[in-house]
Parts: structure tokens; C-alpha cells; sequence
């Protein structure tokens, strides 16, 4: 059965490219079928995949979702899907930005998202959805789509503080939406374990919600071969694999795949 994660946090910048982007890897390691999509307009997925001239891509998840909305066929998987090593991609480019506008007035506007992966999804073990910084529409199709959210977060007071609010957004599509949808934990990101504020906030998030929500016992520490990696359209595995960066993201995957195979 695959399974279908969406990477969400409303806050920018808390690493949820660079763990979508490294768990898809770790998990292709481990023998996975993996498919990453990317649902963020300013396509840093696809860029970090090594599509930078993304604007020049004629079918992309915003070419998906428009022909989904106007009941049109789809394409076949080889006119869109791009190879990522051993790993394949819906890429996606700034038009995703007038659908996510479109979307707004369309039926069933909540499920179009789903509607495509329903078609692919038979290929693979896991599907990853990159979201992008918002509890917009497109957010709303990926929550719709999934059966479970992982949820980066930075040890800072307003990333913490803004999970309350998109725990509550998750909790509302569940409800109404997407009955199967499955917190599945929270990675601390960009982890400094001297740091006494990322200990402070690590206390904070497991008092107020270790009981109710799974925190992932990996967590990400900081490295500045992360952006290296991304400037060379690499993950952090495969440019500098003995990184402790790159260390964190394969335990994490194996985390991942423990508390599936548990599940
Ligand atoms: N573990 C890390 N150590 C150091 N830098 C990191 C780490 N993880 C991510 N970064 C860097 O932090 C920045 C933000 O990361 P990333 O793009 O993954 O976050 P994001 O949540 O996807 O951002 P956005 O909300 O804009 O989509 C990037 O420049 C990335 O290279
Ligand atoms: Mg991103």
C-alpha cells in the first residue's frame, strides 16, 4: 500500500524541501519506490532536483491539477514524470500560483490533488508532497490527498507557536475532509543541541503535545553543507554522505519506515 505524505508547515524556511528532498532519497536507499511532488509555486524541489529551468517545463503539477479541473485526460506518466536518480518527480514552476487562485472556484476544489495521485500512486511505496509556506488551497489539496503530515519545525518560539495553528488546520480537514489523515510526528529542524533555546523548545513542544502527537526521536542538526547541496541540485546524502546532516535524514527514514511497518 503506498503511502502518501505531506510535508506541511505554514512557517517558511523550516526544512521541509530539504526533507523532502532527503527522506525521498533515504528511502529510495532502502530498496522504497519513491515519488516526490512538489505543490510549492516557487519550485524549490524541482530546482534542488536539478530542474532550475523549471519555467520551460510544459506539463507540471500545475498542468496536472488545471486539466483535473476541466475533466480533461492526463498525460502519460512518461510526458511528465522526471527522473531523480532512482527517484521520479511531478516538478512544478510559478504557474502553480494562478491555479492556486483557480482552484478557489472549481468543484470539488479540495481533491484535485488527489485525483491525480489516485493515478499514480499504484507505482509507488511512498509519495512526497512538498508544500509550500502557507494554509492556502494547495495546502488543503495535500492534507486532502494524504494519510500522513509531517510537520518540520525550527527550535524557535514562532514556529512553535504557529503549529498550534496548523495542528488546528489539520484537525478541521480531518473532520470535514479526509477522515484518514494521520499526524505522523514532528522533526525538529536545524537542531543545535548547545543551544539552549533548541532544548527549551524541544521541552515546549513535548509538554504540550508529546502526549497527543509523535515526535520524531531523530532530529535535524544544523550544517552549512546543507545549502552547498543545494547549490549543486544534490540532497545532502548524496553530496557529503558522511555529513551528520545526511546521518540524521537516513535515521530518520529508517524512523519512518519502523513506525509504518508498526502501524
Ligand atoms: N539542516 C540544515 N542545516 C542547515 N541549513 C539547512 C538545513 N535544512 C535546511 N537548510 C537551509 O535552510 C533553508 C530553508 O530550507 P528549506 O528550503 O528546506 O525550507 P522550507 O521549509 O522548504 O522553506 P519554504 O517554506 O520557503 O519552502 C534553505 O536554504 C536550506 O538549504
Ligand atoms: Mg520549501
Amino acid at each position: 500500500m503506498c503511502k502518501v505524505l505531506a510535508i506541511v508547515n505554514q512557517k517558511g524556511g523550516v526544512g521541509k524541501t530539504t526533507t523532502a528532498l532527503n527522506l525521498g532519497y533515504a528511502l529510495s536507499e532502502s530498496g522504497k519506490k519513491v515519488l516526490l511532488i512538489d505543490l510549492d509555486p516557487q519550485g524549490s524541489l524541482t530546482i534542488s532536483c536539478g530542474y532550475d529551468n523549471n519555467d520551460n517545463l510544459v506539463t507540471t503539477i500545475a498542468s496536472l491539477m488545471a486539466m483535473t479541473m476541466e475533466d480533461r485526460l492526463l498525460p502519460g506518466k512518461n510526458d511528465y514524470i522526471l527522473t531523480v536518480g532512482s527517484m521520479d518527480l511531478v516538478p512544478c514552476n510559478i504557474e502553480l500560483s494562478a491555479i492556486e487562485v483557480s482552484l478557489v472556484n472549481a468543484m470539488s476544489r479540495e481533491s484535485i490533488l488527489k485525483a491525480i495521485i489516485s493515478e499514480l500512486k499504484e507505482d509507488y511505496d511512498y509519495v512526497i508532497v512538498d508544500c509550500s509556506p502557507s494554509l492556502g488551497m494547495l495546502t488543503i489539496n495535500a492534507l486532502a490527498a494524504c494519510n500522513g503530515v509531517l510537520i518540520p519545525v525550527t527550535p524557535e518560539y514562532l514556529s512553535a507557536k504557529g503549529l498550534e495553528l496548523l495542528l488546528k488546520n489539520i484537525l478541521k480537514v480531518k473532520k470535514r475532509i479526509n477522515p484518514s489523515i494521520e499526524i505522523k510526528g514532528i522533526l525538529l529542524t536545524m537542531y543545535t543541541e548547545r543551544m539552549n533555546l533548541s532544548k527549551e523548545i524541544r521541552s515546549m513542544i513535548e509538554t504540550a503535545y508529546g502526549k497527543v502527537l509523535n515526535i520524531y526521536s531523530t532530529h535535524i542538526p544544523k550544517s552549512v553543507r546543507v545549502g552547498e547541496s543545494a547549490l549543486s541540485s544534490k540532497s545532502i546524502i548524496e553530496f557529503d554522505q558522511k555529513n551528520k546532516v545526511a546521518c540524521s535524514y537516513r535515521e530518520f527514514a529508517q524512523e519512518v519506515l519502523a513506525n509504518d511497518a508498526a502501524n
